[in-house]
């Protein structure tokens, strides 16, 4: 299983082949009477290695679209190819594998675990992993994702003894630990003062230039132009797509 989904990757590259093409991809979640259009139909492809940010004004559907590419949550129709493979109608078992091998995740609020320390909720997203069996592999390669964020001297410490900073360095380390193909960031920078926005945004900036694809939400057009890509999204569509 490892083997193949490492081939696949790879072979993804090799042949040039997008990260990820969405085709009139709807979400519509239905409210007492109502539908409402989270998503109206989306088409999108997204290319290896891009660091793209996505604006758009509270409600026109961002979150949503990030939850659909980390595999959190199903379109209501439309199609999407992540890698080459069609992942329109996974079972949850097939999109877990997914969330826990090809993408990871930043939130505004961090969201690391209050109870675990430093280390411990860089390992997290390992736990379900076959190719780190033991707490020993989990923790060294943990480790690494913490020392690559500048955060190694912190490994005991808990979430609550660190500064917004620091915590979102470790949930970068967090996001990055299992190797994702891509981040997908949901207005990581929303809750820092600027040195530490300047920071994370290196950060990611290191991390695309590795190799990761980057998707980023932000309401901050100075936190956008990081980004070689802008699409603004409205009303569940995209309203524009530009390279910068
Ligand atoms: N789980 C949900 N149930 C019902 N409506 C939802 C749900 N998630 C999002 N929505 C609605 O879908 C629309 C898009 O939401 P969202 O993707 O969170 O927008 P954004 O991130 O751009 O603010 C909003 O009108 C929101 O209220
Ligand atoms: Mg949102």
């Amino acid at each position: 299983m490892v083997m193949l989904s490492v081939s696949c990757a790879q072979l993804a590259l090799a042949k040039g082949m997008s990260l990820a093409v969405l085709q009139g991809v709807r979400k519509t979640y239905r409210m007492g009477e109502e539908d409402v259009h989270a998503l109206a139909g989306v088409d999108l492809t997204f290319e290896q290695n891009e660091f793209t940010a996505i604006l758009g004004p509270s409600g026109s559907g961002k979150s949503t679209l990030m939850h659909i590419l980390g595999f959190m949550d199903v379109p209501t129709s439309g199609r999407i190819l992540f890698e080459g493979e069609d992942v329109s109608a996974l079972s949850s078992d097939r999109r877990a594998w997914y969330r826990s091998h090809r993408v990871g995740f930043i939130f505004q609020s961090f969201n690391l675990l209050p109870r675990l320390t430093v280390l411990e909720n860089a390992t997290l997203p390992l736990l379900y992993r076959e190719d780190f069996p033991d707490d020993a592999s989990r923790e060294a390669a943990a480790k690494k994702a913490l020392d690559r964020v500048g955060m190694s001297h912190r490994l005991t410490h808990r979430p609550t003894e660190l500064s917004g900073g620091e915590r979102q360095r470790v949930a970068i380390a967090r996001a990055l630990v299992g190797r994702p193909a891509l981040i997908l960031a949901d207005e990581p920078t929303g809750n820092l003062d600027s040195r530490n926005v300047d920071r994370i945004l290196e950060l990611l900036g290191e991390l695309n230039r590795e190799g990761i694809a980057i998707l980023l939400v932000t309401h901050d057009l100075g936190v956008a132009a990081h980004a070689r890509r802008i699409i603004t999204m409205r009303d569940g569509r995209v309203q524009e797509d530009k390279q910068t």
